[in-house]
Formats: C-alpha cells, sequence, structure tokens
C-alpha cells in the first residue's frame, strides 16, 4: 500500500496562538486537517464567548478561504468562571470544550485552576450543558518529580473529579505513559484521550541523550521506551477512545534555544504524515483513519467530515526552519526526512 486515501483527519489539540505569526501557522493545519480543536492558552487566556469569538475570527482570517478549515473553539476554565459563561459558551454553538489547565503546569497557565473543587459550579454546568472539558493531565506541586506529574494527576485528582461530575465528558489531552492509557481503558466511556506524535515517536532519550534537544521539550515531557511502546499500541488497537491530537505548541526559535526553553514541539507542517510513519511502522495503516478522523468527531458528537486526503509512502525533506513572523521556527524533524507525504485533499463526492 503506497497510497492512503481516508476520511479527512481533525486535530483535537492544537495550539495556534494569536497576532502576526497566525497567519505562518493555521495554513498547515489547514492542508490537512477539517477541523481543530484551539486550545485558549493566549495571554491573557480566552476565558469568555465573546473573546473566543473574536479570536475564532482573527484564525479564520487567516485561514486560507479553499481550505474549509473549521477552528472549534475552547474556553480556558479559571476558579472564577460562572455557569452563565457555560451557558454562554455552550449556547453560542463555535465553543466546543473548556480547558482545565492546573495553575502552573505548562505554557501561559498562570491563570488557570487553582483548587478543582472551586470549579464544581462550572464543571456541573458544563455537564448539563453537554460541554466537554479537556484537561491537561499532571500534578502542578514543585517538589513533584517532572517524570511522575502524569501518573499521579490520574489517582489523585482524574479519579474524584470524574467521580463527582458523573455525567461530565473528558478529555485526558496529550498522554505520556503507560499508566495513562490504562486508567483511560478501564474508564468510563465519557473518557477520551489524545495522543500526540512526538509520543509516539520519541523517548526522553531523544530529548537528553548525546546533547540537549530543545525542539523535543515538550510538556508533558517524553518518558520512558515503555511508555512510547503503551502509547503506539493504544493508538493503533483501534479502541474508539483514543484519537489524534498533535499539540503542536509553535515557539520561535529563540524561545526554545535559551537558558530556559519554552515547552512545545511544532508538529503541524508534517503532522499527519507523522502519524502515517507510526501506523505504518506498527503495521496498522488500515487503522489510520479511525485514530485520525472518526474517533474523535465521534467522541464529540460531530458529523465525521464528508472530505478525504490522500496520503502517499514517498519521502519528503523537512525544512532546517521556516517564517515565523519577525523570526524564524523550527518544526518537528527540521533538516531530516519524513517517509509519507501529503498528495492531495479531495472534496466531497
Ligand atoms: C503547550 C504550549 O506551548 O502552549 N506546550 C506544550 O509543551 N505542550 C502547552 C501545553 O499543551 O501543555
Ligand atoms: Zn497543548
Amino acid at each position: 500500500m503506497d497510497t492512503l486515501t481516508l476520511t479527512r483527519p481533525d486535530d483535537w489539540h492544537l495550539h495556534l496562538r494569536d497576532g502576526p505569526v497566525l497567519e505562518h501557522v493555521v495554513p498547515w493545519s489547514a492542508e490537512r486537517f477539517g477541523r481543530a480543536i484551539v486550545m485558549p492558552n493566549l495571554i491573557p487566556p480566552v476565558v469568555t464567548t465573546e473573546q473566543a469569538r473574536a479570536y475564532r475570527d482573527r484564525i479564520l482570517a487567516a485561514t486560507p478561504a479553499d481550505s474549509g478549515f473549521q477552528p472549534l473553539m475552547t474556553l480556558y476554565l479559571t476558579d472564577n468562571t460562572t455557569p452563565a459563561e457555560i451557558e454562554r459558551a455552550a449556547a453560542c454553538g463555535w465553543v466546543h470544550a473548556v480547558k482545565l489547565y492546573p495553575a502552573g503546569a505548562t505554557t501561559n497557565s498562570d491563570s488557570g485552576v487553582t483548587d478543582i473543587a472551586r470549579c464544581a459550579d462550572a464543571l456541573d454546568a458544563m455537564a448539563e450543558q453537554g460541554l466537554g472539558l479537556c484537561i491537561h493531565g499532571e500534578v502542578t506541586r514543585p517538589e513533584t518529580d517532572i517524570f511522575d506529574r502524569e501518573k499521579l494527576f490520574l489517582h489523585e485528582r482524574l479519579a474524584p473529579l470524574l467521580e463527582r461530575h458523573p455525567r461530565l465528558r473528558v478529555v485526558l489531552e496529550h498522554l505520556t505513559t503507560a499508566d495513562a492509557v490504562d486508567f483511560v481503558r478501564q474508564g468510563p466511556e465519557r473518557l477520551g484521550a489524545t495522543i500526540t506524535p512526538q509520543h509516539l515517536l520519541l523517548n526522553r532519550n531523544a530529548l537528553l541523550a548525546g546533547g540537549i534537544r530543545p525542539h523535543h521539550y515538550c510538556l508533558p515531557i517524553l518518558k520512558r521506551e515503555r511508555d512510547r511502546e503503551a502509547l503506539v499500541e493504544a493508538a493503533v488497537s483501534g479502541h474508539p477512545r483514543f484519537f489524534l491530537g498533535t499539540d503542536s505548541a509553535p515557539h520561535a526559535r529563540g524561545a526554545k534555544e535559551s537558558a530556559c526553553g519554552c515547552a512545545g514541539v511544532f508538529s503541524a507542517p508534517l503532522a499527519i504524515e507523522l502519524y502515517a510513519e507510526v501506523f505504518d511502522e506498527a503495521g496498522a495503516l488500515a487503522r489510520l483513519e479511525e485514530f485520525a478522523a472518526l474517533h474523535g468527531a465521534d467522541f464529540y458528537g460531530l458529523p465525521r467530515n464528508p472530505d478525504t486526503i490522500t496520503l502517499e509512502r514517498a519521502p519528503r525533506s523537512v525544512p532546517d526552519q521556516l517564517p515565523y513572523a519577525t523570526e524564524t521556527i523550527i518544526p518537528m524533524r527540521a533538516g531530516g526526512t519524513v517517509a509519507w507525504r501529503l498528495k492531495s485533499a479531495n472534496p466531497a463526492p
């Protein structure tokens, strides 16, 4: 099988940023994906439906007109999010989830939630309105080892949250551990999970062995090889609650190559191609469509995309760097090759 045509995929976890970089970031995703859940961790964060509307307009202005790409907006949950704001978000029709960042967990999360109990009313309103919660699942105690933060979140925070809000739909974002895979498998039907290309392709040696590689630094941090293997197994398993979310997180080159570099891997320019490599390597290409295009739409209760894309097994070189407004950005695999390429995007029949 040297070409593969699949229902157009969606990206269920994406950072697009704001301002002049939008036109350098959005087209990569729009070329490949039909829709994307757009993360709200701007400065200041997107906390109201009104802010989400304005941000959506700026994204659409940077979206190539013929792509048909739809940004699915999210609100940033804070200790002060009100049930009334949740009702506004649910009523507008284009906010599709609310994002929970534990305060201090990652890039631009200072306004995040300090104690999930403070959000109980907002979470009840979300369950009532059918609005899902996307979670950055890491504990944030500074004394907790960074490699243990996801594992500890599962039983300390996520299990009680699921119990306290029995009708809330939850997506655990960017899984990085075998523990998280097990937790999701054993969890209720209303618990889904996204998996990034970097966590499927790399382990922590790619970050730390033979020199520090700041472009492989992301949060949650890359884990062990056995974790990577568990993630691949979950992604290719056909289990309907695992689906594609790139967590493509652009930062300018200078912000990454720094004494205190930002977390985030920029995979948007080759995202679906990287997932194709993973599935090909696992002998599971026939399962790529479910993971990339069907499971997420079904979980979010949205129609599957009517159009398709065609991928071709043909190596493509990845540029050393790309333009990023007045700066440059280093994509994942920069200067290397990717084994698959996007051959065409095909309109709906
Ligand atoms: C994301 C970012 O840069 O916004 N960074 C990352 O390493 N994934 C934030 C996030 O999703 O944690
Ligand atoms: Zn993210």
